[in-house]
Formats: C-alpha cells, structure tokens, sequence
C-alpha cells in the first residue's frame, strides 16, 4: 500500500524578517506545501510577531496556500480581517475560544478551512465533540511563542491519540505538528501519524533551506 503523502509547512517566525520577500520567494520554489504563518498577541502567548499587513504582504507573492496560526485571545475578532489579508486555512486554539464550534463554523462561512491547535498541556479527549468540524488539527509539539525550541516528546503519544480519535469518529482531518521538528525526530513524527510537518528553525537555521524542505519531505517517500 502506498505510503499517504507528507506535506510540510515552513514557519516564516524564525526567517530574517529584513528579507521576507526572499524567504518567500524560497518557499515558492521548494517542494514545501503551504505557508505557516504564526500570529501572536502578546496575551495568549508571551511574544507578539506581526499582523494583517504583513500577511497581504505575503500574499501578493505567494504562490502556495496561507494557513495562519492565531495565537491570539477571541480570534473570532480577526477571522474577516485575516480573511481579507489572503489567509486560506486559519487554525484557532482550542484554549483560546469560549464557542470553538461557533468559531469554525465563522471559519468555514467565510470560505477558508478551519484548523483547531492544540497545546502541549490539552489533552486530545477534548477534541471529540469538535473534531467532526475541523479540517485539521494542529497538536503543538512546544510551547507556542517561539520559534527554535525543543520537542516535546510526549507529543509522539498525542498523535497516535488523534489518529484514533479520527478512525473512531470517521473524521476527516489532517495531523498536523507545530514546533521543535528536526532531522533527528521528523521520522518518529511521521511514523506516530503526522501528515503535515510546520518547521521553521531547521528550514531557516540551514546553509539551503531548499534542500532541507526536501529531505524532510523525502523521510515519507
Ligand atoms: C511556535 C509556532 C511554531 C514555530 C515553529 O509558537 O507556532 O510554528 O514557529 O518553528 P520551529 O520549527 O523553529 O519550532
Ligand atoms: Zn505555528
């Protein structure tokens, strides 16, 4: 049987934010899948990072899909607005929202899909009743904040956790893990259930990012 593909995500946080436009441009021309963008207010999370301007910014040379990471208090408040500025997938915290299915579903109304993350201290089990409703699930493999941290490896038991909340619930969500992923640890990640890699650290800490997107792509194949 052949083996699903792996889609990698590059995080733009740790590129050198005085040449986005050559980070972007890098990520078009690699075998990468999507933007990982990673939005940060200084309240959900110690850190603020940048907003809609930037990401419109992005968009106008993007030649592959925005998915924004929110890791921001009621994010229900910048859904349009992110919308507006070219995202194509927004992922919300599940710590974060008071109505998590009301969020999706403002999500989905306004046409993007709907990704719920999930920190490194949120058990799965909270995930059955909302599963159904995302279309990916986004299992934080760091405290979110930063880029350039270490793994948490307990996150190795949480993905296989979802992957079987998905084969009982017949949900149809991408896996996707955010933090930390490295040469030394990408493989576990992949063989525990993970279908989407978000990496910034081990992308733009190397000599040819291009070529690191496709080793981490090739650990599938
Ligand atoms: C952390 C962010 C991650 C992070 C990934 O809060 O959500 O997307 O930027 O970057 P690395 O791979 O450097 O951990
Ligand atoms: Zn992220």
């Amino acid at each position: 049987m052949n083996k699903p593909t792996l889609l990698i995500a590059p995080s733009l946080l740790t590129a050198d934010f005085l040449e986005l436009g050559k980070a972007v441009r890098m990520i078009n021309r690699s075998e990468a899948d999507r933007f990982h963008l990673d939005i940060m207010d200084g309240r959900f999370v110690p850190n603020i990072s940048f907003g809609m301007p930037v990401v419109a910014r992005i968009k106008t040379l993007a030649s592959k899909p925005l998915e924004v990471h929110l890791m921001i208090e009621e994010p229900e408040r910048y859904a349009e607005a992110f919308r507006k500025a070219g995202a194509d997938c927004l992922i919300v915290h599940y710590e974060a929202c008071i109505h998590l299915h009301r969020n999706l579903q403002q999500i989905h109304s306004l046409g993007m899909k709907a990704g719920v993350a999930i920190n490194p201290h949120t058990p799965v089990a909270l995930l059955s009743d909302i599963i159904s409703q995302a279309d990916l699930v986004t299992i934080m493999s760091v405290n979110p904040g930063f880029g350039a941290q270490q793994f948490i490896s307990h996150t190795l038991e949480k993905i296989g956790q979802v992957s079987r909340l998905i084969r009982d619930t017949g949900a149809s969500v991408q896996i996707e893990v955010d933090g930390g992923i490295d040469f030394k640890n990408a493989a576990s990640v992949i063989n525990a259930g993970a279908q989407v890699l978000v990496t910034g650290n081990t992308v733009f800490s190397s000599k040819d990012p291009v070529a690191a997107i496709r080793r981490l792509r090739a650990l599938r194949n």
